[in-house]
């Protein structure tokens, strides 16, 4: 029976770029979709920015720019990367929208006329300088523990304790470096205990369908078994968000309007005539209560509770449609430990697409996922090894090992019909490939892989032992040499059919090379008999292991003009902590604190592309008595013809420590201003001063 289903990824942070731990959702969703696609499902597949809060407010103000203005440049970035990681969402919306404000206030009104809603006094710390309450990530201190220096205001990363904001030992503002002092303020808090019964219900009814993990049913019995505690839904003014209608001066909570966005981004598509099979009023048929349609969310197991209790309490209590499945991943790791800056492993889709293919990571990824909680390793010699010899070593090379002698001894034609040992053969292998839609269903992506690249390792077989380069030195055996190289074709069609959901790209190119097009796994039922393919051309080529070495190096580099201020808050606490930093506004410094840089004037003498890296221009400087530097400079982007810079003057920090990277040592840093990428401007120095001049 064909099914109708809303997929939705969690709606990334505006604070900052999307990462390989982002990639790892997108992804998982992705491949579901096309899977559930190609199985004859109806999928409808939303996501959005998630664009409020004080991260995102106080970063824009950090830029001098507007919240709206930040949060749109972000949504650039996050579409392309996304985009250009084969993740195709039908739309791709922020949070901050008016279909989004409109379904808030209608959710709020429900809840507050249901009495599901509570007013009171709630004491806070407060940031006086800045005139703003402060998030327990935005103030650090003395752990009372174990009195580590700067530990954020909820837990300590010295020793693990978790505690409050006012229990640390000599806060301070990481806005401002003010000592916050605590201040009364009204809060709206929703009656979670009102929808406990309902959401048992709700859990038991999932876990009899399968539509939660086991394990997300056992943390979901423990706050049950805790009592659940009213949830705070206001913060007050300065704050991006949306307005509580009637409240002037208090905001929604952003965990309010966040999973609303996934209502919004999916009645902006029903509006948009973007889909032929959805109108307008397509958005009331999958959100009211009781609809025969599926909402199927895609989270991280850190934020369970929001989508598991807060998510269902808010849409029964504005009489809306509740999810049918939550679908848990774990966290994303690089060589077995936590994402790390210093070690360049923590990596941005963006630089990892300049170095290395989209699709080889999602065939990893899809390697590696089931549909447990459990962590998944991005090893990077795993990754190479498995992509060259899985991809590359057992299914492109089918085709590139075929094709020539189809073209050259059969006008190319496949075969019209295949003998009945040949015919057996496919079949046996359409069977087992079959078994995957199952798996893709079951998010056991993993098994899926292992079945593949099995029936892989038997065509290889077949072609090795059938041996089609001597069948072709005989021109009695130019039948058999039909059957073989058909049968092989075949196989390879095969396995593309059942691949195209995790790889895409290669597999659209490999199927344009068959010269078809088959939208359904059942296409793949039938061998392809007296069809004519196209000339091949290469589909993939194998990783060499210094795109790997050099994406490590540009994540590297890509964090050194970024180096957050001191004390800059992490842009969320809980499991893992590892989005990307949002530097806040930089903390006041002494005069003598800007002394101990030695900024000085180089004269370029050599200015360069580094031939391996995407974003580096090497220099050598003439800096008069400290003498000649040499310093890699990430602006290749912005001066696509360094050989211009020669014989002007930089400014570059001359006593940064010495840095050793793959290209040869680094002494310096080259200033410039601007966000990255092509926007990065050189300091200018007026005429008159000379190489080495300090800068003061
Ligand atoms: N904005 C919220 C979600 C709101 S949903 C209504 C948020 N944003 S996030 O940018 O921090 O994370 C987005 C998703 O990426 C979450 O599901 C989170 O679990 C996931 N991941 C973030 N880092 C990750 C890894 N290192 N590994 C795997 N997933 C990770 O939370
Ligand atoms: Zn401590």
């Amino acid at each position: 029976m064909p099914r109708e289903i809303l997929v939705t990824s969690a709606l990334p942070y505006a604070n900052g770029p999307i990462h390989l731990g982002h990639i790892v959702e997108h992804v998982q969703s992705d491949i579901w979709v096309r899977a559930m696609r190609m199985a004859g499902h109806t999928v409808h597949y939303v996501c959005a920015d998630d664009s409020h809060g004080t991260s995102i407010m106080l970063r824009a103000e950090k830029e001098g720019i507007t919240p709206e203005a930040l949060v749109a440049g972000v949504w650039q970035q996050h579409t392309a990367d996304l985009a250009d990681f084969g993740v195709a969402y039908d739309h791709y919306s922020s949070t901050n929208s008016d279909a989004n404000r409109e379904l808030t206030n209608q959710v709020w009104k429900a809840l507050e006329a249901g009495g599901h809603v509570d007013a009171k006094p709630v004491k806070q710390l407060f940031d006086p300088e800045k005139n703003i309450f402060l998030p327990d990530r935005f103030i650090k201190g003395e752990c009372p523990n174990c009195h580590a220096k700067d530990q954020y205001g909820d837990a300590c990363e010295a020793c693990g304790k978790t505690y409050n904001p006012t229990d640390l030992i000599d806060p301070y503002s990481v806005v401002s470096g003010a000592k916050p002092v605590e201040k009364e303020s009204l809060h709206f808090f929703v009656k979670l205990a009102d929808f406990e019964a309902l959401l048992q219900t709700w859990l038991e009814a999932r876990r009899a369908a399968g539509g939660l993990q086991s394990e997300v049913v056992n943390k979901l019995q423990e706050w049950f078994a805790d009592g659940l505690r009213s949830w705070d839904v206001s913060r007050d003014a300065p704050y991006f968000g949306f307005e509580i209608p009637d409240h002037p001066g208090k905001y929604f909570y952003v965990w309010v309007d966040a999973p609303i966005g996934y209502f919004a981004a999916f009645k902006e598509l029903c509006a948009s005539g973007k889909k032929p099979e959805l109108a307008p009023g397509d958005f009331e048929r999958f959100t009211r209560p009781g609809t025969s349609t599926e909402m199927v969310h895609f989270i991280g197991k850190d934020i369970i509770y929001f989508h598991t209790l807060f998510w269902p309490a808010m849409l029964h209590g504005a009489n809306l449609r509740l999810p049918t499945q939550i679908n848990v991943h774990g966290f994303l790791t690089v060589d077995g430990a936590k994402m790390s800056k210093s070690r360049g492993t923590f990596i941005n889709a963006r630089t990892y697409l300049e170095h290395l293919d989209a699709d080889y990571l999602r065939y990893y990824l899809a390697s590696m996922l089931g549909p447990a909680l459990t962590d998944i390793d991005l090893d990077l010699k795993a990754f190479e090894e498995r992509v060259n010899s899985h991809l590359v070593g057992k299914w492109v090379n089918i085709a590139s090992r075929c094709a020539g002698f189809v073209h050259k001894f059969f006008d190319g034609k496949l075969a019209d019909s295949l003998p009945a040992a040949e015919r057996a053969r496919y079949a046996a292998a359409a069977a087992r490939l079959a078994g995957c839609a199952a798996l893709y269903e079951s998010r056991d992506y993993a098994a899926a892989m292992r079945v593949i690249i099995e029936v892989a390792g038997e065509a290889n077989a077949y072609v090795a032992e059938h041996a089609p380069w001597v069948l072709a030195k005989d021109p009695g055996k130019r039948d058999e040499l039909h059957t073989v190289l058909t049968l092989a074709l075949n196989y390879f069609r095969l396995l593309t059919i059942w691949l195209a959901p995790v790889v895409p790209a290669i597999a659209g190119r490999a199927l344009a090379f068959l010269g078809e097009q088959p939208a359904r796994f059942n296409a793949a039922a039938q061998p392809l008999l007296g069809h004519t393919i196209k000339p091949f051309h290469a589909l993939a080529t194998r990783i060499d292991p210094k795109q790997v070495a050099a994406m490590i190096d540009a994540s590297r580099e890509s964090l050194r003009p970024a180096t957050p201020a001191p004390g800059a808050p992490a842009a969320k606490a809980g499991a893992g902590g590892v989005t990307a930093a949002v530097p806040a506004a930089p903390a006041t410094v002494s005069i003598d604190d800007f002394a101990r840089l030695d900024l000085r004037v180089g004269k370029v003498m050599v200015c360069e592309a580094v031939a391996d890296s995407n974003k580096l221009l090497r220099f050598e400087l003439d800096a008069g008595a400290l003498g000649k530097r040499q310093i890699f400079s990430g602006i290749k982007a912005a001066y696509p013809d360094p050989g211009q810079l020669v014989g002007r003057n930089v400014v570059f920090i001359a006593n940064l420590a010495a840095r050793k990277m793959r290209f040869g040592l680094s002494e310096g840093m080259i200033l410039s201003a601007g966000t990255g990428g092509s926007d990065l401007q050189l300091l200018e120095v007026a005429p008159g001063a000379a190489p080495g001049a300090q800068v003061k």
